[in-house]
């Protein structure tokens, strides 16, 4: 982790000018935080990927990938488990060797409640992986409901030993105006375009 200022903390593989792609990026991070955890075959559950699931860090042979999203639309052709993780009993207890979640908290009603099913799911040294917003534009998909920081999320994942949490800046002031909304005033707050993510483990 690299220290820009009094509290702001960035991992230093999601600052690799190298790598444009938030996707790559994503990817990068968690191959290095699989390899730092000896986490090497298993169970994996992505919340929330209807559409290009972060599949390259985990080879097939090795780890058996499923889907949670709440509906049924997908743009591929990964199974999809239908369900809500913020109450998702049809997942057992101690199931998953990682949990992960790419821009969907900030979509999530009640993410408090996200947090403890990820927590409840994980096994015994699996890891979880959430990554959001700090600072956005308003994307509806459907809803946009949060904004988070570092803090909140180790304070939301608080049950895991933290492995990793800060921020991703790499598309700071991108200027890309949402669709919707001209590019006036309107929604100056997502001009800082920063990403924030918690890496942790289940003792
Ligand atoms: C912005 S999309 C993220 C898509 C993808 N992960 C990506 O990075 O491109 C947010 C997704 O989270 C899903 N979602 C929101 N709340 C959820 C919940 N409580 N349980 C499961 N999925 C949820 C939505 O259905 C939506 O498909």
């Amino acid at each position: 982790m690299k220290k820009l200022a009094h509290d702001i903390y960035v991992s230093e593989i999601l600052s690799d000018p190298e790598v444009p792609s938030r996707r790559r990026r994503g990817a990068n991070h968690i191959l290095h935080h699989l390899k730092q955890q000896g986490i090497t075959k298993g169970k994996v559950l992505e919340i929330g990927a209807f559409k290009r699931p972060c599949m390259s860090p985990f080879p097939p042979e090795k780890f058996e990938f499923n889907i949670l999203e709440l509906g049924d639309r997908t743009r591929h052709d990964i199974p999809i488990l239908k369900g809500d993780i913020t109450n998702c009993p049809q997942l057992a207890d101690n199931s998953y060797d990682v949990v992960m979640s790419h821009d969907v908290f900030e979509h999530i009603d009640k993410p408090w409640l996200a947090a403890s099913e990820i927590q409840r799911i994980l096994k015994p040294g699996g890891m979880s992986y959430t990554q959001t917003l700090f600072s956005w534009k308003l994307h509806k998909v459907p809803v946009d409901y949060w904004r988070f920081t570092p803090d909140c999320l180790d304070m939301l994942f608080s049950d895991l030993e933290r492995v990793e949490s800060g921020f991703d800046i790499m598309e700071r002031r991108n200027m890309k105006p949402a669709r919707t909304i001209p590019e006036d005033d309107y929604g100056k707050g997502w001009l800082e375009s920063w990403r924030v993510f918690h890496v942790g483990i289940k003792k």
